[in-house]
């Protein structure tokens, strides 16, 4: 073997590092919530989720409910069940887009956030079918757990306030990448964000303004039982969330022998960068002659990475995923709206400009080799046509 080993592993498996940040972060996310759970010992919300480390253990349903499977949630809270229902959450392993990365590399990790409940090596019927379910959020020690205590309910609950705040969300959506020992499928955690998304959040305007995901992502909704907190959780797929993001101005200006335009990208309600979450997401802004498409050009936003070699626990050196550059959209408090240009050749007198900016799942060419289809893989976020202004015409 040569001093450097590259264990022939799954692209996302890259092995190894560590950066002090995550660590402070564990941290701070252990103290928060200690804080919240004080005068309810047994659960703390950092032990809820071992963030792909082992299965998520549910217990025994609470009294009062019959089963801790969603059906019997849902005879009593029919409509949170229907919201949840239609949500990611709900089909966090069923969702092609998920098992086609999954074919790929099908690790454990993988399993333990997509199935969390489940047990045995492939996830099957509920544990299979209702992913993050009601009982891997709610069910602890025979008890509901919910950030509030009603009098009317019937089952035992137990107050876990830090429900309410982004630490929740953290167990499961900031995580590090897996280290591959190339020992047989041994895995151990690096220091590197697979999901950065609780740390962007902490950074953020809205972390600032005391607005957690909640917030954002389970809105107070009217229904025939009054107001509650919406169990749709929108994210990369929804249209109104992602016109909410980002505020988009272009503007197209002849200079020399060429057509500039300038895009202005300002955050509005975001709570983190634009886009976030899965490692692959992406937004592209692109323009193009409104009379031929094919004339198309873009400038993409997204996260990279670069694998570089480190020193493996046991001693080896092996490679390591490193975020090598982050272009997106930091979340409103961090700086100026963003200017971005684009250049297209020519200036034809009746020439219009047509530019848009969308979301991607996934870059397209990993969407293509994973069967992913373009309209499936891309979102038109805001669009539109402009004419170019005269400009400096000279060379
Ligand atoms: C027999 C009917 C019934 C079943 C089954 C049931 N619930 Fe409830 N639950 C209620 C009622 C009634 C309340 C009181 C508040 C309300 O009306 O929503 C409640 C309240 C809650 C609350 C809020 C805490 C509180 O004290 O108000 C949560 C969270 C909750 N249930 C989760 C669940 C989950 C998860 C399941 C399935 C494991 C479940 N429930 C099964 C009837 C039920
Ligand atoms: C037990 C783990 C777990 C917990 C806890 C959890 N999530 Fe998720 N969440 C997931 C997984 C897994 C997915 C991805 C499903 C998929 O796309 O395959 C997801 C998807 C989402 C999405 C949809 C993203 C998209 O692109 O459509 C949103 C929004 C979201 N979660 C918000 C939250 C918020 C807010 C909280 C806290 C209240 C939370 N989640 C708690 C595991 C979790
Ligand atoms: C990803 C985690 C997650 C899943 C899955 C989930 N919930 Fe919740 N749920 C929450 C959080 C967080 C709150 C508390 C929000 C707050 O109080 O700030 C909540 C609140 C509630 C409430 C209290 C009423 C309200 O709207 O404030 C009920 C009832 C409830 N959930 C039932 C369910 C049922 C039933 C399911 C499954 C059909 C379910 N939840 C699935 C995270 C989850
Ligand atoms: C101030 C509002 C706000 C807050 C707070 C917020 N989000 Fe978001 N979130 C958004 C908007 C807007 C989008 C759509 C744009 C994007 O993808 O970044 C989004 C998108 C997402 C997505 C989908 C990403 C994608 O591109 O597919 C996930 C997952 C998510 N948020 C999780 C979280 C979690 C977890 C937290 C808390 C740590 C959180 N959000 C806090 C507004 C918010
Ligand atoms: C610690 C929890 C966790 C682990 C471990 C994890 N994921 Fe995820 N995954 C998430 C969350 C949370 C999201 C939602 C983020 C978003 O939608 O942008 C997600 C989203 C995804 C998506 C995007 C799905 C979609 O519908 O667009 C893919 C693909 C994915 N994960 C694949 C994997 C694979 C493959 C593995 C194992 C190598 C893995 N995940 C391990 C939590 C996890």
């Amino acid at each position: 073997m040569s001093a450097v080993s590259t264990p022939v592993g799954p692209p996302i498996a890259q092995p190894l590092a560590v950066r002090p940040p995550v660590i402070a972060l564990a941290a701070l996310v252990v103290g928060a919530l200690a804080g919240a759970a004080r005068g309810t010992p047994p659960i703390t919300v950092e032990g809820m989720f071992p963030a792909g480390r082992s299965t998520v253990t549910v217990g025994p349903a609470p009294a009062g409910t019959g089963s801790a499977d969603a059906a019997a949630c849902a005879t009593c809270h029919a409509e949170i069940a229907a919201e949840w229902r239609s949500s990611m959450h709900a089909a966090s392993w069923t969702d092609e887009v998920f098992q086609a990365a999954y074919a790929v590399e099908p690790m454990a990790f993988c399993r333990n956030c997509h199935a969390p409940s489940h047990t045995g090596a492939v996830p099957r019927g509920v544990a299979a079918d209702d992913g993050v379910s009601c009982a891997v959020c709610h069910v602890r020690d025979e008890h509901v757990l919910a950030s509030r205590r009603s009098p009317a309910a019937p089952h035992p609950v137990m107050a876990v306030r830090a429900m309410s705040g982004s630490g929740f969300c953290a167990g499961c959506h900031q995580f590090n990448f897996p280290g591959d020992t190339g020992r047989g499928g041994a895995h151990f955690e690096t220091g590197e964000p697979m999901q950065d998304t609780y740390a962007e959040w902490l950074d953020s305007a809205a972390a600032a303004d005391g607005v957690a995901c909640q917030g954002c992502h389970m809105p107070m909704v009217d229904g025939p039982r009054g107001r509650h907190r919406s169990h749709r959780f929108p994210g990369g797929r929804d249209l109104s969330l992602l016109r909410s993001a980002v505020e988009v101005t272009a503007t197209a200006r002849a200079v020399g022998d060429r057509t500039v335009v300038t895009f202005t990208l300002t955050p509005r309600t975001l709570g983190h960068s634009f886009p976030t979450g899965d490692l692959f997401r992406r937004v592209e802004v692109t323009a193009a002659w409104d009379s031929d498409p094919a004339s198309t050009v873009r400038v993409g936003l997204a996260r990279e990475f670069a694998n570089v070699p480190a020193r493996a626990p046991h001693g080896g050196i092996t490679f390591v995923r490193r975020q090598s550059a982050d272009t997106r959209l930091a979340a409103a408090g961090l700086g100026a709206p963003r200017v971005l240009t684009l250049t297209l050749p020519g200036h034809p007198p009746s020439g219009r400009v047509r530019w848009s900016l969308d979301h991607l799942l996934m870059p397209t060419p990993l969407a293509a080799s994973q069967g992913v289809g373009e309209p499936r893989n891309r979102l038109v976020v805001a669009d539109g046509t402009i004419d170019p202004t005269p400009g400096d015409t000279t060379p």
